[in-house]
């Protein structure tokens, strides 16, 4: 079965300011489609049809760039969209007490995911993510994920221009101040680290 466009799990104008429905609107229905459409005709008639994301994303790693990067990507923007969130709350219970031990503070966490954010060179996504009980924080570039890559990856930002240019142009910091002002999804980040296992894309 085809991979579907997932949808997104809010309205389109539900992050706005931080990210706009003209934003979004860009971003799911014709970057993530993009990515969507390109996989499933790679995949369509071969060995990979009917295969998850994340193994279609395994097999290509290393040997069908291509396939890989519109999979990847595919699979990114899928955990992306549940990792933002209208009114985003805050850490509670284990992962809070993973953050502390990790960062000292969620404050702390808040201020590192800027700076990598800021600093990564280039398109990208940086990662909360864990691997043997450890959190940290992790950065992937172009279309590179952490699918399929032994990590558990908790939530991630986009930090591909597409992402923030119509609303910040070229001010990155701006739009990862607004998500990490109130946006991270840190329910989702909460079910990722108890599953204890990679996210898989629905379908
Ligand atoms: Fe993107």
């Amino acid at each position: 079965m085809a991979f579907e466009l997932m949808p997104l799990p809010y309205d389109s104008e539900a992050l706005d300011p931080a990210i706009s429905a003209r934003t979004l609107g860009f971003h799911h229905g014709k970057h993530h489609k993009a990515y969507i459409d390109k996989t499933n005709a790679a995949v369509e008639g071969t060995d990979l049809a009917g295969k998850s994301l994340t193994d279609v994303i395994a097999a290509a790693r290393g040997s069908n760039q291509g396939l890989f990067n519109n999979a990847a990507q595919s699979w990114n923007h899928g955990f992306y969209w549940n990792s933002l969130a209208p009114s985003g709350g805050s850490p509670s219970g284990h992962l809070a007490s993973k953050i502390d031990s990790a960062f000292g503070s969620l404050d702390e966490l808040k201020k590192k995911l800027a700076e990598r954010g800021a600093g990564h060179f280039a398109s990208g996504w940086v990662w909360l993510a864990e691997k043997g009980g450890q959190l940290s924080l992790e950065e992937t570039h172009d279309g590179d994920t952490l699918a399929d890559s032994g990590f558990n990856p908790l939530l991630t930002i986009d930090v591909w221009e597409h992402a923030y240019y119509l609303d910040y142009q070229n001010v990155r910091p701006d739009y990862l101040k607004a998500l990490l002002d109130g946006h991270l999804n840190w329910d989702f980040a909460a079910e990722n680290l108890e599953r204890g296992s990679a996210w898989n894309y629905p379908g």
